[in-house]
């Protein structure tokens, strides 16, 4: 199981307060300043783009798919339009049930409420011999984590510090380990870490 992360160099994913104006929370803007390297320099990174997205099926946090809390709002479909750029089932953590949403192109999104463990048994199935993928954001990232799920962790550290209070971190609540270090990109506008553990 992979993971790739955008992160400030403080270590944050995200800002508090997110909002369908602010996807990304406060200080973070529309997300440019974690991903400017992802939307202004796409061509010179086109493999840790595409890696981003090759796997057979994905699992991701609630508060990655929606700004909404609580009850759903059924006629959310995400942040991506018609076509998301999955292209696989996608299991998206939450307490709150909901029937699977199937979009353009190959994704439906599936809505889990049993916890890391029932999403990745439900993304490995579905997956087959493809990799899975925790798509984000830092919470989730953080559970699976913690559980020790994660093979290969890949960091896009922007040489931004966002200091922004009350942020969501990675790392937060992982308990100690130690990771192996196997590759290194740097840039001007990011430095690619990847670790296995
Ligand atoms: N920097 C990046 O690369 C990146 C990547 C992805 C996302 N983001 C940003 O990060 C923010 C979202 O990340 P986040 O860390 O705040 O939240 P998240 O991990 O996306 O979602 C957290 C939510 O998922 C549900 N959830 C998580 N674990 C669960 C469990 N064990 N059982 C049941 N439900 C569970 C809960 O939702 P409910 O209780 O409400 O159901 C929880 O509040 C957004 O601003 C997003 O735009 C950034």
């Amino acid at each position: 199981m992979t993971c790739d992360l955008g992160i400030s160099l403080d270590g944050f994913s995200a800002g508090p307060h997110q909002s369908l104006d602010q996807p990304f929370g406060d200080g973070v803007g529309g997300g440019e300043k974690l991903h400017a390297w992802m939307f202004d320099h796409g061509d010179d990174h086109a493999d840790e783009v595409a890696a981003i997205v090759d796997a057979g099926a994905f699992v991701m946090g609630r508060n990655m798919f929606t700004p909404g809390r609580g009850d759903w709002d059924l006629d959310w479909k995400g942040w991506w339009g018609d076509d998301p750029p999955y292209h696989a089932p996608v299991f998206v953590l939450t307490h709150h049930e909901r029937e699977p949403l199937e979009m353009d192109g190959g994704t439906t999104f599936h809505f889990v409420t049993g916890g890391p463990e029932a999403a990745l048994e439900r993304a490995r199935e579905a997956a087959g011999e493809r990799n899975v993928s925790v798509a984000g954001g830092a919470t989730t990232i953080n559970e699976f984590l913690d559980a020790g799920l994660i093979d290969e962790l890949r960091l896009h550290v922007a040489p931004v510090v966002l200091g922004v209070r009350g942020g969501v971190r990675i790392f937060d609540g992982v308990g100690p380990r130690g990771l192996t270090a196997t590759h290194v990109r740097r840039t001007p506008e990011v430095t690619h870490l990847t670790y296995r553990r």
